[in-house]
């Protein structure tokens, strides 16, 4: 057995946390051979439920799970960590859109960041989950200046999940014959998914499906607004397929991406599409499976899709406005 792989996670004790926390322990991450520890973040009037929550895992007896630490102190969470998922922050409730949360949970964002640059393994990578996500990342990974900016990424694989099932479940196949489905710009109602680059068994999806009229609206409108039916419906944010999406993210960053194919991530953005520089821009990414990945190049964007992608692009500007004096 290897050396274990330590795990950090913020935000331990809540919904999202409960739903990753065995699935990472039982492997789903690093694969069957791999021992993990998990490295457990809350802050003080969360301890005990974390308690609860470090007892339940204990007694799971995983084979795998090598040890769980549980701290209020980010400098013991993120002690050696190799992988940091940074999931601690307020949800949005009703009638909110997850950018009103941004001074709220933007300075967490700081202080967590420093952490991880100053007691994290110097091969850490970070996740940033807790929302709104894109810009807590730009947060976090200037806040921690020595680590590579390359470090860091933010979900819309959620989005992409999202925007797959939705394809599959209007063409009438199984979702393993959706591919390349994609996610531009904010994890946000203006994110832009991309029903243009997606293939349903090879075939273009928009030929498959042959209805622009629902591509363009009721299919991007539902991608967009599904985190709010959710908590429309069950009085609270998604936290099931959300835990499910942060594994795909982290498990298909590590592995080299199939050729010809790509995965939605948020990463900083080099100017690629026209995406200002330095905004944490969801993008078509590809693994090397050496823990490197890039930006895919060359994808056509018509007028709907440039139009989409500039304003969720101004929209993240606007965010990195509002929380100027975070960014060191
Ligand atoms: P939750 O309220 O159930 O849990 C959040 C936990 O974070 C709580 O236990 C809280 O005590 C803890 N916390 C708060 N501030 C903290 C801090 N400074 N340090 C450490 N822990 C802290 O919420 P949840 O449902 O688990 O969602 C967490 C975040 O993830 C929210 O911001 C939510 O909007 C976001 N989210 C993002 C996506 C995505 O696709 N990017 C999907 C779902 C949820
Ligand atoms: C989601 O997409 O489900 C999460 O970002 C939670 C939310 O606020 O919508």
């Amino acid at each position: 057995m290897s050396k274990p792989k330590r795990v950090a996670i913020t935000g331990a004790a809540g919904q999202i946390g409960y739903s990753i926390l065995p699935r990472i322990a039982a492997g789903e991450i690093f694969g069957p051979d791999q021992p993990v520890v998990l490295q457990c973040l809350e802050i003080p009037p969360a301890m005990n439920a974390l308690k609860g929550v470090a007892m339940e895992l204990e007694d799971c007896a995983f084979p795998l799970l090598e040890g769980i630490v549980c701290s209020d102190d980010p400098h013991v969470a993120f002690g050696d960590a190799d992988l940091v998922l940074m999931v601690g922050a307020k949800p949005r409730g009703k009638g909110m859109e997850r950018g009103d949360l941004i001074r709220e949970n933007g300075p967490i964002f700081v202080g967590q960041g420093q952490a991880i640059q100053k007691s994290a393994s110097k091969d850490v990578r970070v996740v940033v989950v807790g929302n709104p996500c894109n810009t807590n990342c730009l947060i976090a990974m200037h806040s921690a200046p020595d680590v590579p900016d390359e470090r860091f990424s933010a979900m819309t694989r959620l989005d992409q999940n999202r925007a797959q099932a939705q394809l599959a479940s209007k063409a009438g196949v199984a979702t393993t014959a959706v591919k390349n489905t994609l996610i531009w710009g904010n994890h946000s109602a203006t994110q832009v998914p991309d029903f243009v680059h997606t293939t349903i068994d090879g075939k273009s999806a928009r030929d498959v499906i042959g209805d622009d009229a629902w591509l363009k609206g009721e299919f991007i409108g539902s991608v967009q607004k599904r985190g709010a039916e959710i908590i429309a419906a069950r009085g609270l944010s998604s936290a099931a397929s959300a835990a499910n999406a942060l594994i795909d993210h982290v498990r298909d960053l590590r592995q080299a991406t199939p050729r010809g194919e790509w995965r939605s991530a948020c990463v900083k953005s080099d100017g690629s599409y026209g995406v200002d520089e330095g905004l944490i821009s969801s993008f078509p990414v590809q693994a090397d499976g050496k823990g490197g990945w890039s930006i895919v190049q060359g994808l056509e964007l018509d007028g709907f899709l440039k139009e989409k992608l500039t304003a969720t692009v101004a929209e993240l500007a606007e965010e990195k406005r509002i929380v100027a004096d975070l960014l060191g």
